[in-house]
């Protein structure tokens, strides 16, 4: 099973993909976690990375590009993969089409999370973010169990330097301009579905599973 998570910020990909990845056994790539370990290990791509992500900016193209090319040619990828953050823009759509096709490999569903702003902006300001061990949470609808600690491996929660009500603003007008073209692009290739992100996590992972259940 080949997967894309195609959506906004905050509308809560991220929460899902793992246990997507898990009850397919399927690889799950992360570029926003995999830029934010760049960042915290001060390589030369989180260097590259960090400006861009801090202003709300996209990374540009051949950074991440070069990253996922990495990713989907490791043997982990070979049984398949979810993709949660990437393609962004054309350019990296037509790449990761380009990428496949070499590898005689295709898309199985594109999953387009759908959640109005306001809700949107609630789950951004909210969310904590565990530093060690990625695990998050949000403040009101997913608190941990012990304020501003994580429940798995008791670390500070972070806010992430992103989640500044300014950066949000900044991350949904990106993502109108760059990012929003592909909800047509993949529309035309017949394996986009639409998903109501509202709810629970229970009730989206409930709607999602539904709707993979059929690739
Ligand atoms: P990235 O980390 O990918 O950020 P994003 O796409 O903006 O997505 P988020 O992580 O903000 O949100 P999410 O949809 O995963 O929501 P989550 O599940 O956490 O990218 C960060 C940056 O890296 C980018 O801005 C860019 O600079 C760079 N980058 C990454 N990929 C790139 C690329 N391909 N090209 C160029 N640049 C790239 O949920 C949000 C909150 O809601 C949490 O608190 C969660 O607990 C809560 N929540 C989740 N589900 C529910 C629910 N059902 N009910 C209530 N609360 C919920």
């Amino acid at each position: 099973m080949r997967i894309i998570f195609l959506g906004p910020p905050g509308v809560g990909k991220g929460t899902q993909a793992d246990v997507i990845a898990t009850r397919f056994a399927i690889a799950k790539i992360s570029t926003g976690d995999l830029l934010r370990d760049g960042v915290a290990n001060g390589t030369s791509l989180g260097l590259k990375a960090k400006q861009y992500m801090d202003s709300g900016g996209l990374v540009p193209d051949e950074v991440v590009i070069g990253l996922i090319e990495e990713k989907l040619t490791a043997p982990e990828s070979q049984s398949g993969f979810l993709l949660d953050g990437f393609p962004r823009t054309v350019a990296q759509a037509n790449t990761l089409s380009e990428i496949l096709k070499t590898k005689n490999q295709s898309l199985d569903k594109v999953v387009y999370f759908v959640l109005p702003k306001e809700e949107i902006v609630r789950r951004l300001s909210g969310r904590r973010s565990c530093p060690k061990c990625r695990a998050v949470f949000h403040i009101e609808s997913i608190p941990p169990k012990k304020a501003d600690v994580c429940d798995f491996c008791c670390t500070a929660l972070v806010q992430r330097s992103d989640d500044q009500p300014e950066t949000i603003q900044a991350r949904l007008s990106v993502y109108e301009e760059q990012t929003a073209p592909l909800i047509e692009y993949y529309r035309g290739t017949n394996i986009l579905c639409e998903l109501d992100g509202s709810g629970t996590v229970t009730d989206v992972q409930e709607r999602l599973l539904a709707a993979l259940s059929g690739s």
